[in-house]
């Protein structure tokens, strides 16, 4: 039997870096869950559909493919914002939930593990997760980490801009009435904050491999 990891955590955190080295440790499929967020937005952008139109905006969700989600064109602050807010409909979370959860199955192949990542995995999608890791880390170090990320493309961007765009999104994410991004009950949190992608991974291997945690227990555990 397969074996699922939940991967949460806001933006920057390190999430996304950590849940790719798993991924190729462990030859294990992985689904970026934002991704699903983020290619509704760019649709959402092309058509010049608004976010009143929820009707138009089932119709994106009924024809995602692994061709939208794989667009290198998914990653600006226009859909990070657009994202987030439409993330907060509770129409649009039920409708991909389906998606991500027969994700497993239809990615599995050989691999004994599959790798989920994104707000609400461990608490909402896959609640019975056998792993379940929360990424954290402290917002001035994960502006810092975007920024350094946006000047590869952007050399005018502002730091000041990030930090505000990472805490609205933050204030998005953390506050919405539906799946709110928060830790499941029975996660281990991660803090990344002072540590580099290196000693946040071995971590995180300590917590797949040599964990002694029951994740099926109520609590939230610290690494
Ligand atoms: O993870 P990423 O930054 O690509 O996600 C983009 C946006 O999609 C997030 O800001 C969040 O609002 C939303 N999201 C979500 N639930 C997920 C994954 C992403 O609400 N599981």
């Amino acid at each position: 039997m397969h074996k699922i990891i939940a991967i949460d955590g806001p933006a920057s955190s390190g999430k996304t870096s950590l849940a790719k080295k798993l991924s190729k440790k462990l030859h294990a499929p992985i689904l970026f869950s934002g991704k699903l967020y983020r290619a509704i937005a760019f649709e959402m952008i092309k058509k010049n559909i608004k976010i009143s139109q929820s009707k138009k905006i089932l119709k994106i969700i009924n024809e995602l493919n692994e061709d939208k989600l794989n667009n290198k064109n998914l990653f600006n602050s226009e859909i990070d914002r657009i994202s987030s807010n439409i993330a907060a409909k509770p129409f649009v979370r039920n409708s991909l939930l389906k998606f991500q959860r027969i994700f497993p199955k239809k990615n599995l192949k050989n691999s004994k593990y599959v790798i989920i990542e994104g707000r609400d995995i461990g608490t909402i999608v896959f609640p019975d997760a056998d792993f379940k890791i929360f990424v954290w880390a402290d917002i001035s170090i994960r502006a810092q980490r975007r920024y350094k990320q946006i000047l590869k493309s952007d050399k005018k961007s502002s730091f000041n801009k990030v930090f505000a765009d990472i805490v609205k999104r933050d204030n998005k994410d953390l506050n919405r009435k539906v799946a709110p991004l928060k830790p499941a009950e029975n996660s281990v949190l991660l803090d990344t904050t002072y540590l580099d992608i290196e000693q946040s991974f071995n971590a995180l291997k300590k917590i797949i491999f040599y964990g002694s945690r029951d994740f099926k227990s109520k609590s939230i555990f610290r690494v």
